[in-house]
């Protein structure tokens, strides 16, 4: 063991320059000598040769050197201690194995623990392996910083595997326990003496292990949150730039699509009623219908107008939408209900855009029961809120479909066009309202629709 003030220096046990410069909690110089790791047989100190850095860091981690020379001199550990502990170690070592049993025994028996372990056998098998180790590294005698750093990377492990930080607790007062009984039954001499060294040490392993565990713990989660801001900035860059091409795009189509439209027009008027040729322009101008309602979804969804509220009747509106939705002909098969509360106060909204919001999901709703089941809409009022319910019978949604049901463009149908929800969310936020979707796979969807009562 190398007690020797250099390996001290070092090691950045003591402070670099002055022993004055650093706090001492109110010790004597001596007291503090000793905490900061001098051999108590040892005399004065001796000024540094080579000078490390005052406060070195470990990884991100804000547990630093001067970290670890407060913890001993609050716990009082000092080189008469690290001398106890060595004098422990041919007495330990034999028990070891011992030791660890006993402690993954209890460790393995509580399921909770059990599922940390999600590597199963082979990953309990490791631990099995580097606690013993560290059983056998609490007497080697050397409590400087690499022992302090080796703890560091305990408590990051821990954080990666999702240990709970209380575990830490019961553990220590197992491992406690356990080696009291070994070494009072090895009958050391001075035996208790010995212990309150062993107490002092674990009291230290636990603090530093804490420490380090809420570091990374806290780190950890700003990490996760920058990534999810990350991700959030990077999509809507790209809906942006998605909104402005698509803008543009639907300006350079939406007038020619007139210009055929109207010439197809003039070539119908002036055919004959019966000639064979009708059926193929009336197939041209209904695919000219579908583009023209394509283009018109993309404005609205690229650049959408804001809102003028007006008070508005929700239940009138509902009924003239499904009054539509009932004259399309692929849709005319599917049972549709509208259920009003008697008194559903005017909403402040944008009348075309709620229209405009009720038809999307009373369609996607009508489209996903094509197969068979009913539509339910249910208007109330709860609380100055409007709202507003789709709930059909239809096909439901993956959880995959539902994770995406919100993009623009996403869409699971030929003839969809996917812009239908996102042009519904869009409206919705207008408003100041809300929109969540449920949905089962063979059991059918519900869309519910908040939106406040009151005057903005
Ligand atoms: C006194 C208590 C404990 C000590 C001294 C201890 C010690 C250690 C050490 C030294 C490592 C390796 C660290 C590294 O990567 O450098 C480790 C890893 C691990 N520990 Fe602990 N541990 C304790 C309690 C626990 C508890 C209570 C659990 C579970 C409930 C646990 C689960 C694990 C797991 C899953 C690993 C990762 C093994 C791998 O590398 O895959 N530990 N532990
Ligand atoms: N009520 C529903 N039941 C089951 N799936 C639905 C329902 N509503 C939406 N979806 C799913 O979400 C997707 C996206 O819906 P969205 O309304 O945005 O686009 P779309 O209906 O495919 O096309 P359009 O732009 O014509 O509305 C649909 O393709 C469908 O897979
Ligand atoms: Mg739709």
């Amino acid at each position: 063991m190398d007690y020797s003030i250099e390996t001290a220096e070092k090691n950045g046990i003591v402070p670099s320059k002055s022993e004055s410069n650093l706090p001492r909690n109110g010790l004597s110089i001596d007291c503090y000598r000793r905490a900061v790791g001098r051999p108590a047989r040892e005399g004065g100190i001796r000024p540094a040769t080579k000078v490390p850095s005052r406060r070195r860091k470990f990884y991100n981690s804000g547990v630093d050197s001067a970290f670890f020379i407060d913890l001993k001199l609050r716990i009082g550990f000092d080189g008469l201690d690290a001398d106890n502990l060595h004098s422990l170690r041919e007495v330990v070592e034999p028990a070891v194995a011992e030791v660890s049993d006993h402690f993954h025994e209890w460790l393995f028996r509580d399921p909770s623990a059990r599922a940390v372990f999600t590597g199963g056998p082979a990953q309990m098998e490791k631990q099995r392996r580097v606690f013993a180790d560290w059983v056998r590294d609490l007497f080697n005698g050397a409590y400087d910083f690499e022992y302090f750093q080796r703890r560091i990377d305990i408590g990051r492990t821990h954080v990666r595997v999702g240990m709970p930080q209380h575990y830490m607790f019961t553990s220590m007062q197992v491992v406690w326990q356990k080696l009291q009984e070994v070494i009072r039954r090895s009958g050391t001499p001075n035996a208790e003496a010995k212990l309150d060294s062993l107490h002092r040490l674990l009291v230290l392993e636990t603090a530093v292990m804490l420490e380090s565990y809420k570091d990374h713990y806290s780190q950890r989660l700003r990490e996760e949150e920058r990534t999810v801001a990350e991700e959030r900035l990077t999509q809507s860059e790209h809906l942006a730039q998605i909104g402005q091409l698509a803008a543009s795009l639907a300006h350079e189509i939406k007038n020619p699509l007139a210009g055929i439209s109207g010439a197809i027009q003039v070539l119908r008027d002036q055919m004959d009623g019966d000639d064979p040729r009708q059926s193929v322009i009336r197939e041209i101008l209904g695919q000219i219908n579908r583009l023209d309602a394509t283009v018109k979804d993309l404005l609205v969804y690229a650049r959408p107008r804001p809102p003028e509220f007006r008070p508005c009747d929700l239940v009138a509106t509902t009924h003239r939408v499904v009054k539509l939705t009932r004259e399309a002909v692929s849709l005319r098969n599917v049972p549709i209900a509208v259920h009003a509360e008697s008194q559903v106060p005017p909403v402040p909204v944008d009348p075309r855009q709620i229209e405009q919001l009720i038809m999307n999901l009373v369609l996607n709703a009508a489209h996903a029961c094509k197969m068979g089941g009913r539509i339910d809409v249910y208007i109330s009022s709860v609380d100055r809120t409007a709202v507003l319910e789709v709930v059909d019978q239809g096909v439901g949604m993956t959880p995959e479909v539902r994770e995406r049901a919100f993009e623009p463009f996403f869409t699971t149908r030929a003839k969809g066009t996917g812009l239908g929800l996102p042009i519904c969310r869009k409206i919705v936020e207008a408003h100041k309202g809300t929109i969540t979707l449920h949905s089962e796979p063979g059991k059918g969807t519900t869309v519910r629709v908040e939106l406040p009562q009151t005057w903005a």
